[in-house]
């Protein structure tokens, strides 16, 4: 019946997109809820489309169906087929009301999507999680986002087991049932796609506060934990509100129900939902306190709490037409949301996170067998486009509009997108068409970048003319062939630049033929629309230093002929934070490429003599510090190699960071580290989070030079740290020098976070990250732990993720066992969550490029998983794009 183990699963289509012949404008739900057994009843009042004449068609994935009634009238078994997933009945009309009766089962779903039960059956609660295609294992509907309708919604449970019942809109009373059991109704009156749907019953804690929307609208804020967890919802409470006020100044946009719900589960797929009116997270991204949160993971609940509230207007007020147009929603709420966190926190450190996470994920995504563009063309498993093109470059798209379109001029168009598509679902097009008309220019020359799969490579080079004191910049642009993408097309790139002087000094430019741009202005944004395209620079008196992309003003690989002695100098006075790390990355990547060759040490000398400077100017923020003291990390680094030996790679950056230490020197690591370590506090501001930030950095660099000083000082610091942040970072010291001191503090924080899930998520984590030849032993040895279990995507995260994506070295044995082990966990996790498993095995995404021997290995490793009988559709989509493409 299920069509989730098909040998070769339908492809879906972009072109092949049809309006619905039937729609529902308002449901009604009915649960009877129960651990092992639930029952939903559902009446559809149905639309039909005049000039369609399919028969009615719903989804249901896996429901027995109890009763079914067309118009009031039981519906004899000829009037219906329920078959390959599809319910097709006879008889509907305009305006008929369906209802149906079904069964679900929702402790044994251990897919973590439909209904499911969150935690050990005696004591855990129900939810649910329908994005995408979810609300089909609850009820037969329509299941597609184009599909809008109101809906009313029918809880009854048992009062004592499920205290707290609760679904997104209005509640609408509650009430008391025979037999110790009871009932609550919420309505949403705003028409909203199934996807958007969600319940929670069980027994939860709360936490609430009032909230008055600038028009004077009041609402309930309330966040939802179990009582072990409710106490560290505060943060996540404060965050709600900064995001709120924000969305209502920045955005003008406010929220539009009386009550606000926000759940924490232990047992989630992904980081968090913006179900309408409900929001479910992933505690990972809900809870944090000082004793047990990193300052890294206060800003991801900042940042996730934040998306999940901004998706209200951008994915449910207006949604997607069709899952093809997911980075509408996706794309466009990453990008409200990083510019939500720059206004909070600091805005050049989130450039500097947002564009490491893009080059970490998005990249290498875009050169490999899974490339696939921000909108792509076909699918077989839509949960397998939840991807960092789909999100991250997704942004980086919607920044480059917003850019051309400048403050004022997107503000207005985004007012007209929310305005003209308010409670429909929309498209690609209709967003760069708001957006375009309320400026009076045409966009849709950027959709090429939402249909183009692949990272451009922009070339640049300069001459510069002493005669006629013209600088001559040429641009040239070229995107590698991807899957089924052979030819590419040239796309608009904005190439925001300024010139420096020798003295660090940016240039008034003077562009020839340039279409204005403030007269004397240091800073422009040239728009490359051909494959190559040549500027020209007047009045230029020296030989100036480029500095090409600023802000990362496009997401391209920027290839340049600077010379290393260019690149130190903006590393050094490049007055925006972001530019100056950027330099500092391209250095230490040349760096990288010389000692890989054994070519010159000119690059590496230039960035370890800069930083160095850098390392003893006390004016420079420690945050920003601590990112130009790390080099791009090693996947990136990878990128850059024709054929990668992860080994290899390892070792070299090791020998970058080597070079570095050495260079600034171990007497002034030790006198940096003990001055952090004497301001050592709990503060949460952003001076405090940069000390702590700064002080991993330095103890990181010491150990590569002297490990017994740093894992000495990591010792101290592990047992009198007063928060996580401080005691991760020195755990995580010990563990990747392979200290003797490393096993006391495990045993130590084990003992300690017994009873914390999340922070026990972090102990398995760090353990991956021990040198390459131990970890394959230790990872046996943590998932033969009592507290491991392949049914939660944290704790397999937490280990098989960690281990496979962020210990490459360590990963990547040369005699294959790494691949073995983990396609070994892949069958097993593939038949409790498809989700989960196909999301984990995209880690082999880049084995095509290993060097020989691994190659082989990893390929023998994946078709072995090739072969195996019964994979979900999820993981047969990425295995067979892995192998075929
Ligand atoms: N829409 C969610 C977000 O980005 C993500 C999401 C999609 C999701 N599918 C999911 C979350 C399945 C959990 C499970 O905000
Ligand atoms: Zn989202």
């Amino acid at each position: 019946m299920t069509s989730l183990r098909d040998a070769s699963p339908a492809v879906i289509r972009l072109s092949d997109y049809r309006a619905p012949a039937w729609r529902v404008s308002h449901v009604e739900l009915t649960f009877d809820l129960g651990i092992d057994s639930t029952e939903v009843t559902a009446r559809l009042q149905l639309q039909h489309a005049a000039d369609r004449a399919e028969p009615l068609r719903l989804d249901g994935e896996g429901l027995e169906l109890l009763a079914i009634h067309l118009d009031g009238e039981a519906l004899p078994e000829s009037a219906w087929r329920y078959a390959d997933s599809v319910l097709e009945v006879d008889g509907a009309r305009d305006g008929s009301v369906l209802e149906t009766r079904v069964r679900v089962q929702p402790a044994a779903n251990t897919a973590l999507e439909g209904l499911y039960l969150s935690g050990p059956r005696e004591r855990g609660f129900l939810l649910t999680q329908c994005e995408a295609e979810g609300f089909r294992h609850i009820t037969f509907f329509p299941d597609r986002p184009d599909v809008l309708a109101s809906y009313t919604v029918t809880l009854r449970a048992d009062r004592a087991r499920f205290p707290v019942l609760l679904a997104g809109g209005n509640p609408d009373g509650a009430g008391e049932l025979d037999n110790g059991r009871h009932w609550a109704r919420f309505v949403d009156p705003h028409p909203k796609p199934s996807y958007l749907f969600a319940l929670v019953a069980g027994r939860l804690e709360k936490i609430e506060r009032a909230y008055v929307t600038a028009s004077g609208r009041p609402v309930q804020l309330v966040i939802w934990a179990e009582a072990d967890a409710i106490g560290r919802c505060e943060y996540a409470m404060d965050a709600l509100q900064r995001s709120m006020r924000w969305d209502e100044q920045n955005y003008g946009r406010e929220y539009d129900l009386d009550v606000f719900h926000v759940v924490a589960t232990h047992d989630f797929n992904m980081g968090a939902m913006e179900n309408k009116g409900l929001n479910i997270f992933n505690a990972k991204y809900l809870l944090a306190d000082a004793d047990s949160s990193t300052d890294d993971e206060y800003r991801a609940v900042e940042a996730v709490v934040a998306h999940e509230y901004f998706h209200n207007w951008s994915g449910n007020r207006v949604t997607c037409r069709d899952w093809f147009q997911l980075s509408l929603k996706e794309g466009l709420t990453v990008f409200r949301e990083q510019q939500f966190s720059a206004d909070m926190n600091s805005a050049p450190l989130k450039r500097i996170e947002d564009v490491a996470l893009l080059r970490r994920a998005q990249f290498p995504e875009d050169a490999g067998p899974l490339a696939h563009p921000v909108r792509p063309a076909q699918y077989s498993e839509i949960n397998n486009f939840y991807t960092a093109t789909v999100y991250e470059k997704g942004s980086e798209l919607v920044r480059m509009v917003a850019g051309h379109l400048g403050h004022e001029g997107f503000r207005r168009g985004m007012d007209l997108y929310f305005s003209r598509h308010d409670g429909h679902a929309a498209t690609l097009e209709d967003f760069l068409g708001a957006l375009g008309e309320a400026n009076g220019t045409d966009l849709l020359p950027f959709l090429s970048w939402y249909a183009q799969a692949g990272t451009p490579r922009l070339t640049a080079s300069g001459h510069y003319d002493a005669a006629q004191r013209t600088y001559t910049l040429t641009l040239a642009q070229h995107t590698p062939a991807t899957p089924n993408q052979p030819h590419k097309q040239p796309l608009p790139i904005p190439v925001k630049l300024a010139l420096f002087d020798d003295h660090g000094q940016m240039l008034p430019l003077h562009v020839a033929d340039g279409d204005g741009g403030a007269a004397g202005a240091t800073e422009r944004v040239l728009v490359m629309e051909k494959s190559e395209q040549r500027f020209v620079f007047q009045h230029v008196d020296t030989v100036p230093v480029p500095s090409l992309l600023r802000g990362f003003s496009a997401p391209v690989i920027l290839e340049c002929d600077y010379a290393p002695a260019d690149l130190a100098r903006l590393l050094r006075h490049d007055p925006d934070g972001f530019n100056r790390w950027e330099a500092g990355q391209q250095l230490a990547a040349r760096a990288f490429d010389n000692l890989r060759d054994g070519t010159a040490t000119e690059a590496l000398d230039a960035w370890c003599d800069a930083l160095a400077a850098l390392f003893s100017d006390s004016a420079i923020d420690a945050a920003l510090l601590a990112d130009l003291l790390t080099p791009p990390g090693e996947i990136e680094l990878s990128e850059r190699e024709r054929l990668v030996n992860p080994q290899h790679v390892h070792a070299l950056r090791q020998q970058l960071q080597e070079s570095l230490a050495l260079r600034i020197g171990q007497a002034a690591l030790i006198q940096r580290y003990e001055a952090l370590n004497a301001q050592t506090t709990l503060a949460l501001d952003a001076i405090s989070q940069g000390q702590r930030r700064l002080k991993r950095r330095v103890l990181e660099l010491l150990a590569r030079i002297d490990p017994w000083t740093a894992h000495t000082l990591a010792t101290l610091q592990y047992d009198n740290a007063p928060s996580m942040t401080d005691r991760l970072a020195a755990l995580s010291v010990l563990v990747r020098g392979n200290a003797p001191q490393a096993h006391a503090a495990l045993l130590h924080f084990r003992e300690r976070y017994a009873d914390n899930p999340l922070a026990m998520d972090k102990w398995f984590a760090v353990q991956t990250q021990l040198p390459g030849e131990l970890v394959l032993d230790r990872v046996q040895m943590l998932e033969a732990d009592a507290t491991f279990t392949l049914k939660n995507p944290n704790r397999v995260n937490a280990l098989f993720g960690s281990w496979a994506r962020s210990n490459p070295d360590g990963f990547h044995r040369a005699d294959g066992s790494g691949y073995r082990l983990l396609v070994e966990r892949l069958r097993e996790l593939d038949r409790l969550n498809p989700q989960v498993s196909a999301r984990l095995a995209t880690a082999l995404n880049g084995w095509q490029r290993l060097e020989p021997h691994r190659r082989t290995a990893a390929k023998a490793a994946i078709a072995s998983l090739a072969e195996q009988n019964g994979l979900s559709r999820n993981l047969t989509e990425i295995v067979q794009s892995m192998l075929h493409s």
